[in-house]
C-alpha cells in the first residue's frame, strides 16, 4: 500500500484528519472492519480518510458541501477504463483554448488592473522586507484595492479610478446577464465577487478562465463526467491553497499592517496554473499508484438524510460508518463558501447587512447548509439520531470527536459532567452493546492558545 501519495492535502481545512489516519485511526478501523469490507465516511471533508483507507476497503463517502464530494469524487469514483483514461490525459488538450479564450476576454476588462498587480506585488514585499523602506508603495496598493469596484454595483456611480475599467462601469449590467445566464461568456464570478478580497485579480481571472473552461468540454466527450470532476477538483486545491487568508474563506484579511500586507501579496503572487497541474498530477499518481475497489460511491447529502430509510444507501451494505462531524459551531458552509460557490458557479445574490454587501461577501444564508452538529440545542441528538440509524441499518459506527473542545462534550463538562467522554460512550450504550473509547493527546496551534495539548477522541461501537 503506497502510503506517500495519500499524504497531499486536497484542501486546506479545520479538522482534516490527515495526521490522525496512520497513527490513531488505522487500528480502530482495522478493528472493526475485516478486509474488503465496506466503509462509509459520512462527513467526509477534504476525502483525507476516505482515501487512507481507499486501498483496502470499498468506500462510500458523502458530504453535506457539493465541494467535498468533487473532491471524494475524483479520488474514489472511476473503472478500468477510467485508470487508462487518465494515464493518456491531455489537460491542454481539454481545456487549453477555452482558457485562453475567457482569459483574452477577461484582459479586456481589467487591463490596467492586471498590469499593475502583476508589477506591484513582488515591490509590495521587497518594500517592508528589503533594505529601503518605501511606504507610498504600500499606500498605492492599498488604494488600488480599496478602489476596485463591487459587485453589487454601488460603487459603479462613486468615483472609481480608471484603473478597474471598464469592468467597473460595466459590472452591474455583466453580473445581471450572468445571473439570467451562468454560461455567458467571459465567465468572471470569481472576478467580480472576489478579487482584491480572497485572491488577487491575476488569480481571480485564472481562477474563472480553468472553472469556464472545464464547463466547455464538449459533450460528446465520452469521459466528459468523470474530467469535469478531476479538474474541478484540482482546481479546488489550487483555490484552497491561494486564498489571501489564512486558510478559509470566512473574513477576508486586513491589510492595514504591513505584516498582513506582505503575506496577502505573497499569496496572490501564488500562480493558480502551477497549483492546478501539481493537484491533477497528484491525483492521478495517486490513483494510478493505489487502485480502488470496484464499486465506490460519493454522495452529497445530509448525513440523517442518507442514513433514512428511502435514500440510495438502501442498495448498499454497509459495514462500518466513520464518523466525523464539526466539532465547533462553525459552520463549514461559512468557511468555505467560495469553493461551494465554484462548484455551483450560478453568481448568487451576496448577502448584505444594512442594505451593504458584507466583508466576507458570502451567498445569501439560504444556500449556506447549516449543521446539526454547529448546534450546541440540537448536536446530542444529531448523534443519537445517526447510531440509531447505524445499528438499524447493522453497520458498526466509529466516531471522531474532541474530549476538551467538542461542542458536546464542553457542554456537558460545563453542565458539571467531570468526564464527558464517558458519557458520550453511556449515550451510545443505548443503541450499542460494546462500546469502546480510545483517546489521543495533540498539540494543538491556535490563534493565542499555541501549542495548548486537546484530547482527540475515538468511540468504537458494535455488536
Ligand atoms: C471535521 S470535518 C471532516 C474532516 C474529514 N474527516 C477530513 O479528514 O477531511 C466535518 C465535515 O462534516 C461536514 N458536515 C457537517 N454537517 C454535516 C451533515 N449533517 N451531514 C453531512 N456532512 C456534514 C462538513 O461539511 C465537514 O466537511
Amino acid at each position: 500500500m503506497t502510503r506517500e501519495t495519500t499524504r497531499m492535502k486536497t484542501l486546506w481545512y479545520m479538522g482534516a484528519k490527515t495526521r490522525l489516519c496512520e497513527e490513531f485511526l488505522d487500528g480502530a478501523v482495522r478493528d472493526l472492519l475485516s478486509p474488503g469490507g465496506t466503509l462509509l465516511d459520512a462527513c467526509c471533508g477534504t476525502a483525507a480518510v476516505a482515501r487512507w483507507f481507499a486501498p483496502g476497503y470499498r468506500i462510500l463517502a458523502n458530504d453535506s458541501q457539493q465541494f467535498s464530494s468533487v473532491i471524494a469524487r475524483a479520488h474514489l469514483e472511476g473503472d478500468g477504463e477510467w485508470t487508462q483514461e487518465l494515464d493518456r490525459l491531455e489537460p491542454q488538450q481539454d481545456l487549453g483554448l477555452a482558457i485562453r479564450e475567457n482569459q483574452r476576454l477577461l484582459d479586456g476588462l481589467v487591463p490596467k488592473a492586471l498590469e499593475l498587480e502583476d508589477s506591484i506585488l513582488s515591490q509590495v514585499i521587497d518594500a517592508v522586507t528589503g533594505p529601503d523602506e518605501s511606504p507610498e508603495l504600500l499606500d498605492r496598493y492599498r488604494a488600488f484595492v480599496s478602489e476596485a469596484p463591487l459587485p453589487d454595483g454601488s460603487a459603479a456611480d462613486m468615483h472609481i479610478s480608471s484603473l478597474h475599467q471598464p469592468l467597473a462601469m460595466r459590472m452591474p449590467e455583466l453580473l445581471e446577464q450572468r445571473m439570467q445566464d451562468p454560461s455567458k461568456a467571459p465567465a468572471l464570478m470569481c472576478t467580480a465577487y472576489w478579487a482584491h478580497v480572497y485572491f488577487g485579480i491575476r488569480q481571480a481571472t485564472r481562477i474563472d478562465s480553468i472553472r469556464h473552461a472545464i464547463d466547455q468540454i464538449p459533450m460528446d466527450d465520452p469521459h466528459r463526467c468523470r474530467k469535469q470532476t478531476l479538474y474541478l477538483a484540482a482546481l479546488l486545491h489550487a483555490v484552497s491553497v491561494s486564498t489571501s487568508g489564512t486558510s478559509h474563506f470566512a473574513q477576508p484579511r486586513s491589510i492595514a499592517r504591513d505584516s498582513e500586507l506582505v503575506a496577502v501579496a505573497r499569496r496572490r503572487m501564488i500562480d493558480i496554473d502551477v497549483q492546478f497541474e501539481l493537484a491533477l498530477d497528484a491525483i492521478r499518481t495517486e490513483w494510478l499508484e493505489s487502485p480502488r475497489l470496484d464499486g465506490n460511491k460519493v454522495y452529497c447529502s445530509d448525513i440523517h438524510r442518507l442514513l433514512e430509510a428511502g435514500s440510495p444507501l438502501d442498495e448498499e451494505d454497509v459495514d462500518l460508518v466513520y464518523l466525523d462531524p464539526p466539532y465547533t459551531a462553525d459552520n463549514y458552509s461559512r468557511f468555505y463558501h467560495v469553493l461551494e460557490t465554484l462548484v455551483e458557479y450560478d453568481y448568487p445574490q451576496l448577502q448584505t447587512r444594512g442594505g451593504e454587501l458584507t466583508r466576507g461577501r458570502y451567498p445569501g444564508q439560504e444556500k449556506r447548509f447549516t449543521s446539526d452538529f454547529c448546534s450546541s440545542i440540537k448536536a446530542e441528538d444529531a448523534f443519537r439520531s445517526v447510531a440509531r440509524s447505524c445499528k438499524e441499518r447493522g453497520a458498526s459506527l466509529l466516531i471522531s470527536y474532541s474530549t476538551d473542545t467538542g461542542l458536546l462534550t464542553r457542554k456537558w463538562r460545563n453542565l458539571g459532567d467531570e468526564n464527558p467522554a464517558s458519557r458520550f460512550r453511556n449515550m451510545l450504550l443505548e443503541y450499542y452493546g460494546r462500546v469502546e473509547i480510545r483517546e489521543k493527546t495533540l498539540m494543538h496551534s491556535g490563534q493565542g492558545d499555541s501549542n495548548r495539548s486537546v484530547r482527540e477522541l475515538l468511540l468504537l461501537c458494535e455488536g
